[in-house]
């Protein structure tokens, strides 16, 4: 079966799906993206991830290219073309087609809306078999990393040095020595006290929705969270590490830079929210969106 995008208004099949050569989004990585997690045909924490969207488009000063009724609609039928149930879903709004000049196209052109799904392997049960190692990689990002860009360009040079070094993930490390996030993941500690942390939100790092619908559950189950960033030395000094988003849900860290993390195998701590947000994903009634 052959896949099929939504591009600007069309259903097309994705092999022949294409944008204009002076889309914005290919000249200027002039727009925005989401990923959102499709569980047995719901869209996990879809509220979330379209709230954020609308604060990216307007952070950019992005126009929205339709309601949110109207892109739950459009998410809904590429999932159902593509019969997937268990998926991702992807969807790109960039500042549409114009001559290039990097100042706005004056007037307004209409902000040009990809949506694509595919398919992921079913739902992990066992947190021992979902597993990462990570490496330390210097964040080399803007100022504005709150903001989903297609921008991706030091995320995808971590990715791959991470995918060299044998390892999942690349931590960010900043000037100062100190922990932001991963190159596609927000990052967790469970530090040498004991006690969970991660970095508090800022402009440094995207405001995850895994991430924040992680730290409602943990209020609701009784977790202390302590929302304090941390160093390097107080990474590795951690008894369990682990990563958070839409692809990676919770997932354990076993090793950085080689080391390993704790005694090297899943702790309790992150057992505990993977099994938390498995409950989540897998439906308390709270995650529909289409
Ligand atoms: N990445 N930090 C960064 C830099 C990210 O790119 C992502 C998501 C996250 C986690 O956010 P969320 O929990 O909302 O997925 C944190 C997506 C999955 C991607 O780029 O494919």
């Amino acid at each position: 079966m052959s896949r099929i995008a939504y591009v600007n208004g069309f259903y097309v099949p994705q092999r022949q799906a294409a944008v204009n050569i002076e889309d914005r989004g290919y000249q200027f990585a002039d727009g925005i993206y989401e990923v959102v997690h499709l569980y047995d045909g719901r869209f996990v924490d879809a509220d979330r991830h379209l709230d954020r969207l609308d604060r990216s488009l307007r952070e950019l000063r992005l126009p929205a290219p339709m309601g949110r009724a109207a892109l739950l609609r459009v998410l809904a039928e590429v999932a159902r073309r593509n019969r997937v149930r268990e998926g991702l879903l992807y969807m790109q709004i960039t500042r549409g087609v114009a001559r290039r000049d990097h100042a706005f196209p004056n007037p307004a052109v209409p902000p040009a809306l990809v949506v694509t799904a595919r398919r992921i392997p079913p739902y992990p049960t066992d947190p021992a078999a979902w597993t990462g190692r990570a490496i330390t990689y210097p964040d080399q990002r803007w100022a504005r990393c709150d903001i989903k860009t297609v921008a991706l360009t030091p995320n995808v040079l971590a990715r791959q040095a991470a995918r060299e070094a044998g390892a999942t993930e690349a931590i960010l490390v900043d000037a100062a020595g100190r922990v932001t996030e991963g190159a596609a993941t927000n990052f967790w500690i469970v530090d040498a006290a004991g006690v969970l942390r991660t970095r508090a939100l800022d402009h440094a790092i995207l405001p995850g929705c895994t991430r924040g619908a992680l730290i409602a559950l943990l209020a609701e189950a009784g977790i202390a969270l302590d929302e304090r960033g941390f160093d390097v030395a107080e990474m590795r000094a951690a008894r369990e590490a682990f990563l958070t988003s839409a692809t990676s849900f919770v997932k354990p860290i076993t090793a950085i830079d080689g080391a390993p993390v704790g005694d090297g195998t899943v702790g309790k701590v992150a057992r505990r929210l993977f099994d938390l947000f498995a409950r989540h994903v897998k439906g308390d009634g709270r995650n529909t969106g289409g």
